[in-house]
Order: C-alpha cells, then structure tokens, then sequence
C-alpha cells in the first residue's frame, strides 16, 4: 500500500509549527507514541537495573525489549546489541577495544566518505598501538565510494575496514558488501556505520557482511541513544575497560555506567512506528519493517527527484554528488552566498536546513569547501511531503533563480 503520508504526519506533534523539516539527517522529531513511551515509563515507575523489585523490572524488561527491538530493525541477533548514548560514544569504545592486540605494522581502513565518528576513534587508536592507518577514496564529482580500491589498500595485516553505509552529506551508498566481503576474505573485522543509512530503508547487517552495525535511534523518530549490532560470540572474546563489579556478561560488558531506561523504552516505540508506516504491511515486527521502511524508502526517492531537480534547474545553484546509489539528501551552495545566509534565508521562510561539513571532516576536504562554510544540506525522511519540498525549493528560488 505504501505511505499514508497524512496519517504519519499527523503522528508528529512537532510538525504543527509548521516548519519544513528538513534536517532530519541531524535528527528527527518524535512521534506521539514514542513521546508517550518515554513518559509513560517515568510514570510508571522505573528502578536502577537488577534489583528485586518490580519498577526494577521494569527497566530490565524494557532495556530487554530495547535489544531485540533494535535487532529487529537491523536484523541482528538482540544478544549482540550494545546500547548506549550515541553512535560516537559506542565507537570510541569499541576501538579502544579492538585495538588491545594491534601491533605496530599493523593496518586499518577508513575512508574519506565516512562521519568524522568512523574515522577519529580508529586512527586515534591506530596511532595509540602504532598501527597503520590507510585510506579508502572518494571519487568526485558523483561522490563514489569505488570498491574496487580495496582490492590495493587491504593486506594481510589489515584487521579493521570502517565504512559508511551512507555519507551523511551526499547520500552516498557504497557497496558495502562487496568492501566486507573483501575485509573478511583478507582476514579483517569491518565497521558499518549505519547511522545515516538507517532510517531510508529496510536494513540487513548480515547481508552488508558488517561485523558491527552502528545506528542511532535519534535519526529514525526515537531519543537520543545509540547502538552497535554484532554477532555475541564476536563479542565474547573482547575485553573493554570496564568496572570490576559491572557485568561481564555481553552485551553488558560494553555498556558503562546506568542506562536511560527511559529513553531505551522510546527507541522500541521508534521501532515499532517504523514497523506500522506502512499500514498494510503484515507479520512479524522484522517483516513489517522490512515492507515498511522499503515504502518509506519509495516515499523519500519520490520527493527526491523532485527536490533535486528543482535544485539543479537553478542556475546559481551547485550540488554536490550524484551517486548511483544514495539517500534522499542533498548537498548544495548557491553562488555568492554563504551556506550560512542560505540556511538563514530557509529558516526565515520556515525551512530547517543545516549548514556546515556536518562532521564529514574529510569529505568537506575532499570537495573542497570545508574552509568557506562548506555547503546546506537538506535530508527528507517519512514525514517529509511534497510542500516540504516546494517551500524549500520556493526559498532557494528568491536567491538563486
Ligand atoms: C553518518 C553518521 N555517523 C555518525 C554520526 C554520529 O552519531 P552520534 O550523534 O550518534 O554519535 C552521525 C551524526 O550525525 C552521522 O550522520
């Protein structure tokens, strides 16, 4: 059946300011039944972890229910998924992690399409056990990601690939299981960062081949938390710092201190929204939000065409990328202005753009634009309708016609 574009929009009280929002790939807003799900766990009643008492229950029920929701959504297993506060967070982590048994001579992989949080926390590691650190390029002007340059920067003492599922700037998406089927064939774990990819369609860690799938449920309608997704027998070996009397067990033993009880119950709320997009989508919670998120996928590109061909009809105007494969975001600056004033210009036409390289820190190099203000970016998810569009195209069209 697809999207009922009215009747999501109408699940986001945010909406009603009636701003465009379009800078979902910085964050979403929050449906009512999420909204409801975080306070509706406050007014239950919530205890710390592990204790004999029911509102302690509660929060184990909810940090359980949290895990296999967000496996679901990624299609993991719920005994691998790490909870915790941000992508970010959880990536230093896990590099300072794996990166315990390198040896100098060693090798990682990151690239130039990836968010800084791909890239910092595994060259500073490398640079930490003196390990070598290779880079993956960007080919421009369409802002590939080719895979083939794998075949020459993997060795047989690469032990880690990093890589973006989705730039969160052009939209780009590699063939991400060609570059893992690579890592693994020369003996290397790969990093997926899902973070922006996620929320614009159905997703398969398995099928990407990640070792680790990165999310974040503040991209797809819920709160702010991350997730990193692994097999748990991947898991069981490795050592984090950690306290001696926190859990040992995995996932535990990669998540520090007490949980946003709270907010875990709204990221399983997220996920089931995402499940029900799609009214007539039917099954289990997996199956849903793979027939879900594959109409919200149609939804975004529909809007896209339109968004981006508006855009490149303007002469002042330049994208950048152009990627086979990409999500519904677009990257842009227009002559003589800078992305700031553009961006200031939509929000005074009621348009959430942002401005800036967004933390891609190596690709707003790359494009060469990180040292005058970089470009504006607007992104659409589910709740994006055609007079989001217009009204931005609308905006731009007062300076750049
Ligand atoms: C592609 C991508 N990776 C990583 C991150 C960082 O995520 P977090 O804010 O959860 O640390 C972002 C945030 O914008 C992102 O867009």
């Amino acid at each position: 059946m697809g999207l009922d574009i009215s009747a999501v929009r109408a699940m986001y009280p945010a909406l009603a300011d009636g701003y465009a929002y379009l800078d979902g790939a910085a964050g979403t807003q929050l449906p009512a039944p999420v909204i409801d799900a975080i306070s509706g766990a406050h007014r239950s009643g919530l205890g710390n972890a592990g204790g004999a008492f029911p509102a302690s229950g509660r929060s184990d029920a909810i940090t359980a229910e949290c895990r296999q929701a967000v496996a679901d959504l990624v299609g993991g297993d719920p005994a691998g998924v790490i909870l915790g506060p941000n992508m970010t967070t959880l990536t230093y982590r896990l590099a300072a992690t794996l990166a315990r048994d390198w040896r100098p001579g060693d090798e990682v992989i990151v690239s130039r399409l990836d968010h800084d949080a791909n890239i910092r926390p595994w060259v500073q590691a490398a640079g930490r056990a003196g390990a070598v650190v290779r880079w993956a390029e960007v080919d421009l002007p369409a802002g590939e990601l080719p895979a083939g340059q794998y075949d020459t920067l993997l060795s047989g003492r690469t032990r880690l690939v990093a890589v973006t599922a989705a730039s969160n700037i052009l939209g780009t998406r590699p063939d991400v299981a060609a570059i893992t089927a690579k890592a693994r064939a020369a003996g290397a774990l790969s990093y997926v960062d899902g973070v922006h990819a996620t929320p614009h369609g159905p997703t398969d860690a398995a099928a990407l081949g990640a070792d680790f799938y990165a999310t974040s449920a503040y991209k797809w309608s819920g709160p702010h938390i991350g997730a990193v997704v692994a097999a748990p027998a991947l898991l069981e070996p490795l050592r984090p710092d950690k306290l001696d009397p926190s859990p040992g067990t995995v996932p535990e033993r990669f998540e520090w201190g007490t949980a946003s009880f709270a907010d875990l119950a709204g990221t399983a709320a997220a996920v089931d929204h995402l499940a029900g997009l799609d009214a007539a989508a039917a099954g289990t919670r997996r199956q849903r939000l793979l027939a879900s998120m594959a109409a919200a996928h149609d939804h975004e590109q529909r809007l896209f065409g339109v968004l981006r061909d508006g855009l490149a009809a303007m002469d002042k105007v330049t994208l950048y990328g152009d990627a086979r494969n990409r999500t519904a975001t677009v990257y842009f600056n227009v002559a003589g202005l800078t992305p700031r004033a553009v961006a200031g210009h939509l929000a005074e036409r009621k348009v959430n753009v942002w401005n800036g390289h967004n933390y891609a820190w190596e690709l707003a190099g790359v494009l060469g634009i990180r040292d005058t203000g970089s470009a504006v970016r607007a992104g659409l998810v589910h709740y994006n309708d055609r007079s989001d569009v217009d009204r931005l195209l609308a905006a731009v069209a007062e300076l750049a016609g």
